[in-house]
């Protein structure tokens, strides 16, 4: 399929998107974000993706919604089309998805990260909810998802201030997973990605499903969810071949990859 402001491709197991857009830093067009639901959906439907990435440039992972298409919109239009619902689609991918994240996630940038599982970030990645400097706030999860993964006392400073945050300061905060040289950056999200994609998709897709049930319910909801998973995991080949493969001192071969 023919794409202008991602590249798509597989590796291995591995489905990676690379948003691709240098002359306006990655900013997030309507068109972007269509073609970036398209390649989530044609990796979702696949059965030979086990993991997805979600990348940008050494430059810019995104530096927000593009500000020159959204100037003129009105409120009727906004309202009309819901304007931002579509980026969710990222939230709501059932395979794991990493967002590998080098230079500037800003607005919504950090909001489309934030919408992965986890990020991982180059040590030049910079991450910030500028829009109060535009006249608005963040409008895809900048009040919601930072004030869970960071607190609110950052998030409030982040978002009202418009500053940026280096990697160091986003891995000491929760923002991100892990930090590591920009020249590995690559390397090491498609090694985390890959390993994801070699266990048992099912049990994976359940895991990301347990955790993500941590933000919507109460914990006592929380723990029964789990527990009804977990046990749900003993009707699978996969938990078999997991635990005998240990007892046996040798590598799993999981039937569901
Ligand atoms: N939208 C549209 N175009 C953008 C853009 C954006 N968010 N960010 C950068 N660009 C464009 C610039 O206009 C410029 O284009 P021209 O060459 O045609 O002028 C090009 O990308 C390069 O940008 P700069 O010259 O500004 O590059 P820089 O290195 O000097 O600065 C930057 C980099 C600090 C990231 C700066 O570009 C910047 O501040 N960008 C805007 C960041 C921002 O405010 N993001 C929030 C957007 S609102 C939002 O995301 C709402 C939401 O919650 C969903």
């Amino acid at each position: 399929m023919g794409y202008e402001h991602i590249r798509v491709e597989t590796k291995g197991h591995v489905g990676v998107i690379t948003l691709d857009r240098p002359q306006a830093l990655n900013a997030l067009c309507a068109a972007l974000i269509d073609e970036v639901n398209q390649a989530l959906t044609q990796f979702e439907t696949d059965d030979k993706i086990g993991c997805m990435v979600l990348t940008g440039s050494e430059k810019a992972f995104a530096a927000g919604a593009d500000i020159k298409e959204m100037a003129e919109l009105n409120f009727i239009d906004a309202y009309l089309s819901d304007f931002i619902a579509s980026w969710e689609q990222v939230s709501r991918t059932r395979k794991p998805i990493i967002a590998g994240v080098a230079g500037y996630a800003l607005g919504g940038g950090c909001e489309l990260a934030m919408m992965c599982d986890f990020i991982i970030a180059a040590d030049t990645a910079k991450f910030g909810q500028p829009e109060i400097s535009l006249g608005v706030m963040p409008g895809a999860g900048g009040t919601q998802r930072l004030t869970r993964l960071i607190g609110k006392s950052k998030a409030m400073d982040l978002c009202l201030t418009g500053r940026m945050m280096d990697a160091e300061e986003a891995e000491r905060s929760g923002l991100v997973a892990r930090v590591v040289a920009a020249s590995d950056l690559m390397n090491e999200v498609l090694k985390a990605a890959d390993k994801i994609a070699g266990f048992s998709l099912p049990i994976a897709m359940m895991t990301k499903e347990s955790v993500n049930r941590a933000y919507e319910t109460t914990l006592t909801e929380g723990l029964r969810f789990e527990r009804r998973l977990f046990h749900s995991m003993f009707a699978t080949e996969d938990q078999k071949e997991g635990m005998t493969a240990f007892i046996d001192k040798r590598k799993p071969q999981f039937a569901n990859k």
